[in-house]
Parts: C-alpha cells; sequence; structure tokens
C-alpha cells in the first residue's frame, strides 16, 4: 500500500466539502458544525471555513473546534474582504469531488445537503441549487423591503443568466468540483452572488435542479448585507453584460462625464445673467468637476469611497487631474481640426483623450487601492 494513504482513515478520502464564507460569526460556529455533524452522518465530509479576520475570533473558534475536530479547517484571510471570493478560495482549498457552500448563520437548511448530494450523483447533474422560491420553500419572516429587493434582483438576473432558475441569488448550493472548474478562471468575484456568477460564467451550461427550503431567520450576529452589496450586485451585472467590451468602472466614469457636460452647460446658462463670459465659464467647469467627482465617489468608486479629509485631498486631486485633462482635450482637438477634419470628429476625439487620460490618473492617484 501506497505511504500516502493514512492507514486510519478510510481509503476514499474527504468525498464533500462543505465552504462556509464567515465575518463575525462565533456564535453561531459551534451550533452549525453540531448541525452538519448529525445531518451528514454516513458521509465523508469536511467543513472548511473561510473567515476575513473577524474581530470577534470566529477564526480561532472553528481552529479549536477544529483541534477536536478533523473535519473542521479554517482558511484566516488577512486584509480581505467578500462573500464570493471567500467561497472560490474555499473550493480551490479543498480536494473534494462534491462542494458545497452554506452561510454560517443558520439561515440555510443544512438538513438537504445529504438530498442534494445523492441528486447530484443520480441525475447526472452539474449542481443542486437550494432555492426559496421553488414551490416548497419560502423566505420566511422577511420585511416587505428586502422581500421586494431580491424580488427586483432575480428579475434582473435573467439578463446575465437566461436560464429558468427560480432563486439565482441563493447562497446554498452544491456541485461538482468539475463543474466549479470549468468556471473558475472567469468567474468575476465582485460581491455576494458567487451562484449567478458561476452560472454566468460556466461556457457549457449547467445542468441543474432546484430544491427547496425554508430561509430561517438569523439568531445570533448580524447581516453585512448593505448598499455596497446592492451596489457590487449592479456591477456583477454590468461586469457580466458589458464587461467584454469595456472595464464597468469606465464606462461608468463616461456616463458621468456625460452627465458633467449637462451640469456645465446649465451652470453656464444661469451663471452668464449676471456674469460675463470666462468668469461664468470658469464657475460651470468648476461645478461641473465637483459633480463629476462626487458622482464617482458614489457610484464609480462606491467600494474605495472617499470620506472626510481624504474626500477633500481627493477633489483637489481630481481637480487637478481634470485640468490637465482638459488641456490635453483642446490640444488634441485643435490637431485634428488643423487637418481638415469636420469640428465634430476633432471634438470628439479631444473628449476622448480627455476622459481616458483623466479615468487612468485619477483611479492611480484620486481612488487608488488601499
Ligand atoms: N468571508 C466572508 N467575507 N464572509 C462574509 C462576508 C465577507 O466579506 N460578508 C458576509 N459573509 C458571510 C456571512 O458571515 C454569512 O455566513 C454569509 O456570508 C451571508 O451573509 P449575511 O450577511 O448573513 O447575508 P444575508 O443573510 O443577508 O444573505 C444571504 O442570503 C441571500 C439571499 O437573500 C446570503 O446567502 C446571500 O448570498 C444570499 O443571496
Ligand atoms: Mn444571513
Amino acid at each position: 500500500m501506497s505511504i500516502l494513504v493514512d492507514q486510519r482513515s478510510s481509503t476514499t478520502g474527504v468525498e464533500l466539502t462543505v465552504v462556509v464564507p464567515s465575518f463575525n460569526e462565533i456564535e453561531n460556529v459551534e451550533p452549525l458544525i453540531h448541525l452538519l455533524g448529525s445531518a451528514l452522518d454516513g458521509i465523508e465530509w469536511e467543513v472548511i471555513y473561510v473567515d476575513d479576520d473577524s474581530p470577534d475570533g470566529t477564526a480561532a473558534k472553528v481552529r479549536e473546534l477544529g483541534q477536536r475536530n478533523p473535519r473542521v479547517r479554517c482558511v484566516q484571510r488577512i486584509g480581505r474582504r467578500g462573500l464570493s471570493t471567500a467561497v472560490i478560495e474555499g473550493m480551490l482549498a479543498s480536494s473534494a469531488p462534491y462542494l458545497a457552500v452554506i452561510d454560517a448563520d443558520l439561515q440555510h437548511d443544512e438538513k438537504l445537503l445529504p438530498r442534494m448530494l445523492s441528486t447530484l450523483k443520480s441525475d447526472g447533474l452539474d449542481i443542486i441549487v437550494g432555492s426559496r422560491y421553488a414551490s416548497g420553500g419560502a423566505v420566511g419572516d422577511w420585511n416587505k423591503g428586502r422581500a421586494a429587493m431580491s424580488a427586483i434582483a432575480t428579475r434582473l438576473a435573467r439578463l446575465v443568466v437566461p436560464v429558468p432558475i427560480s432563486d439565482p441569488m441563493s447562497g446554498f448550493f452544491m456541485l461538482h468540483r468539475a463543474a466549479f472548474e470549468r468556471a473558475m478562471r472567469r468567474l468575476s468575484g465582485h460581491g455576494f452572488k458567487i451562484l449567478l456568477d458561476l452560472f454566468a460564467s460556466t461556457p457549457t451550461p449547467y445542468r441543474f435542479k432546484e430544491l427547496p427550503y425554508v430561509f430561517a431567520e438569523r439568531m445570533h450576529g448580524e447581516s453585512k448585507l448593505d448598499s455596497l452589496v446592492v451596489w457590487e450586485y449592479l456591477m456583477l451585472l454590468l461586469n457580466k453584460l458589458i464587461g467584454h467590451w469595456m472595464p464597468v468602472r469606465f464606462a461608468l466614469f463616461a456616463v458621468v462625464g456625460g452627465s458633467g457636460v449637462i451640469v456645465h452647460l446649465t451652470t453656464l446658462r444661469l451663471a452668464l445673467i449676471s456674469f460675463t463670459f470666462p468668469f461664468a465659464q470658469s464657475i460651470a467647469t468648476v461645478c461641473a468637476m465637483t459633480s463629476n467627482f462626487l458622482l464617482n465617489n458614489i457610484l464609480t468608486y462606491r467600494d474605495q469611497r472617499l470620506r472626510g479629509p481624504k474626500l477633500a485631498a481627493g477633489l483637489l486631486s481630481f481637480y487637478a487631474i481634470c485640468s490637465i485633462g482638459a488641456f490635453a482635450n483642446v490640444g488634441i482637438a485643435s490637431a485634428v481640426f488643423e487637418q481638415h477634419y469636420s469640428w465634430w470628429v476633432a471634438g470628439l476625439a479631444g473628449s476622448v483623450v480627455g476622459v481616458v487620460w483623466n479615468y487612468a490618473t485619477s483611479s492611480v492617484f484620486t481612488w487608488r487601492r488601499r
């Protein structure tokens, strides 16, 4: 027998890895592991928590239980955040042929896991999705706002995943390693919606089935779903829709730039009522740059939003960058115009150079990655 085979365990190794993304879930660790143990009796399973260095000490708690139970493992990430990338890295840390994802907060029904596994095996499928919206499933005690938001997000998902899946937002599913590997190099990894990302990224459509479950209420800890999560979801959709042609951030930056033109002309018209043209034009320019800066800060760069003193410093750097951009714009446009191109070709060429310059330099100096 090969020395690589551990004599104490069966020769089959782990069959199912349950990946659990976690952030501040310390009180839910022990109950979940206990529930997984009962639900997965008779299956060779392991659980991998992927914890983003939770301040409450979730990772230490997982390792403590791992000392008593070798099925329990922890990947602790430092200086990183993100539900989707946590799930991806948990899967990459496993060697099991079957991979499941379940939330750390006991809101998903772990008792469904054995049926997910047997269905996945027997029906020759790629992925089984736990669904709150299939018949027999439910969202539990959600307030109207959250339910409406989930319904809208589900509709929007159809734009990028044209398959009849009732709950593409689900964070509870199980798939074959091969199905994960087909998609893994194309995943965007943004935000919360790893299932949607998988469906939108696989080169060959997944053969899937949904199994209903009831979304339970959270007992301990808090939900991390906030406006940033919503923004990241929209970025994911846009990325899948237009990402082949241009980076989503650049597209947003250009749209904000377009809104700046409207701000500029409106301000100019109003300022001309009481000021001379050069002065009115200066006011309009500053207003447009400021509004572009603020919009980019909450829209294009929401994930790196500047606040407080950094906001002021960012604004100043943005003014400086845009001023150089305006010089480049005028210079290029005039040069093109002198080559006897029509006025609009020249104007457009100048604007494109200006916006590319502004985008490239502000992404380095104004909203540099922390
Ligand atoms: N590692 C890591 N990093 N884990 C995270 C992060 C993060 O930045 N943010 C959240 N998590 C973990 C939480 O600890 C929890 O285990 C799980 O991801 C889901 O987060 P919740 O904050 O509980 O989200 P939710 O209950 O509002 O949303 C759930 O249901 C949605 C359906 O409405 C999630 O399953 C979503 O994926 C799902 O779409
Ligand atoms: Mn939750």
